[in-house]
């Protein structure tokens, strides 16, 4: 690593069901990456199977490290450095990348980075080369299958936790409501898909607005769908018989996605206002929803930052991108770093 050279990081994701690799220049341009998708897996279990999950990391990352190494013409020389999804996440697949990156670290003698997946996501608007970087201070909104947290970021790598969901994900909501409507997993591009022939106004769900905090709750929007389904076919259980023809199954999704909208732009908005952001930044599966990317843009003083849709889901670029603020702020890790499941973005 030199002035003129660029820095270059491989990044590996395997926190959840995807498989990625990348390699990335400078934590802002993606020299090549590869996502290796495990959804249709899991479709059949309408979530994600842990043990499926880990086995299937480590049948894919071998071959799509070395793609990514080949389609970015580079060898491990010329890396200067191996950035790996830490946590959170689940603990079997977490290892399978973590060990993968190790082994790459310790035979080429690079710097070995572990990183919060959280913060990838953050990052990955940094990823979109030519839009201007993102103002301090920058309120964050991530909002995943496993996370639904509003940050505040006074400057790079420095993260204040606001506050965050008290119960469901926002993204879990999307799948666990997939699964009541027989839409399938996941969820949220599903309920999007339906969403869109159906009317928001049909059904009134609760908004839960937790006023005097910066939290979020989905637990009882998911049930009122519920009790609503249940009202309209009896004999409807989620995830073990389809509901049958006739279901309003446009309007519900409509009337739910609208709800999960509202809150999260809302609050998000109330947020920035009063911590004087600059910027908001929205990032994580459900930033890839329409309705909520629409909604910001209309409805934001500031301005929005959101990533292209390739990056808002899974990935590893957005874990290189860290991963390079890292290598210059000093971090190395050593070779008994162990992965962290359950890690809050607060460091
Ligand atoms: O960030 P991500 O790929 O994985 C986690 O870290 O969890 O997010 C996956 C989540 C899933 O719950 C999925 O249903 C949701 O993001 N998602 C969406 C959309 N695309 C993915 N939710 C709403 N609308 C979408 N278009
Ligand atoms: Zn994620």
């Amino acid at each position: 690593m030199n002035d003129q050279q660029p820095t270059r990081i491989l990044g590996i994701e395997t926190s959840c069901d995807e498989t990625a690799a990348a390699v990335v220049e400078d934590g802002r341009r993606i020299v090549s990456q590869a996502v290796a998708s495990q959804a249709d897996l899991h479709a059949a279990y309408g979530g994600v199977f842990p043990e499926l999950a880990s086995r299937a990391h480590i049948e894919t990352i071998y071959p799509l490290v070395r793609r990514v190494l080949d389609e970015a013409h580079v060898d491990l020389d010329s890396v200067d450095a191996v950035a790996v999804t830490r946590g959170p996440g689940l603990a079997g697949s977490l290892v399978v990348g973590m060990n993968m990156a190790k082994g790459l670290a310790l035979g080429a003698g690079l710097p070995l980075l572990g990183i919060n997946h959280l913060e990838g996501h953050v990052y990955s608007v940094w990823l979109v080369e030519d839009q201007p970087e993102p103002a301090f201070p920058l309120l964050a909104l991530i909002v995943s299958g496993g996370h639904t947290e509003l940050i505040l970021m006074q400057e790079h790598l420095n993260y204040r936790r606001l506050g965050g969901t008290l119960d469901d994900a926002a993204g879990e909501a999307f799948d666990k409501v997939a699964r009541l409507l027989g839409l399938g997993y996941p969820g949220g591009p599903a309920i999007e898909a339906a969403a869109a022939g159906g009317d928001p106004a049909t059904f009134a769900f609760p908004r839960a607005w937790l006023e005097g905090t910066w939290d979020f709750s989905f637990s009882g929007l998911k049930t009122s769908v519920l009790r609503e389904v249940r009202e309209l076919q009896p004999s409807i259980q989620a995830g073990v018989n389809p509901p049958e023809p006739g279901l309003p199954i446009a309007d519900l999704a409509a009337s739910f996605q609208q709800a999960v909208v509202d809150v999260l732009v809302e609050k998000t908005l109330l947020a920035a206002g009063e911590f004087g952001a600059k910027a908001i930044l929205v990032a994580g599966g459900v930033s890839a929803n329409q309705g909520l990317r629409s909604a910001f843009a209309e409805r934001a003083k500031s301005p929005v930052l959101v990533p292209p849709l390739q990056l808002c889901t899974d990935n590893a670029a957005m874990i290189a991108a860290v991963g390079h603020r890292r290598l210059l702020a000093g971090q190395r890790d050593a070779l008994d770093m162990d992965v962290l499941p359950t890690w809050p973005l607060t460091q």
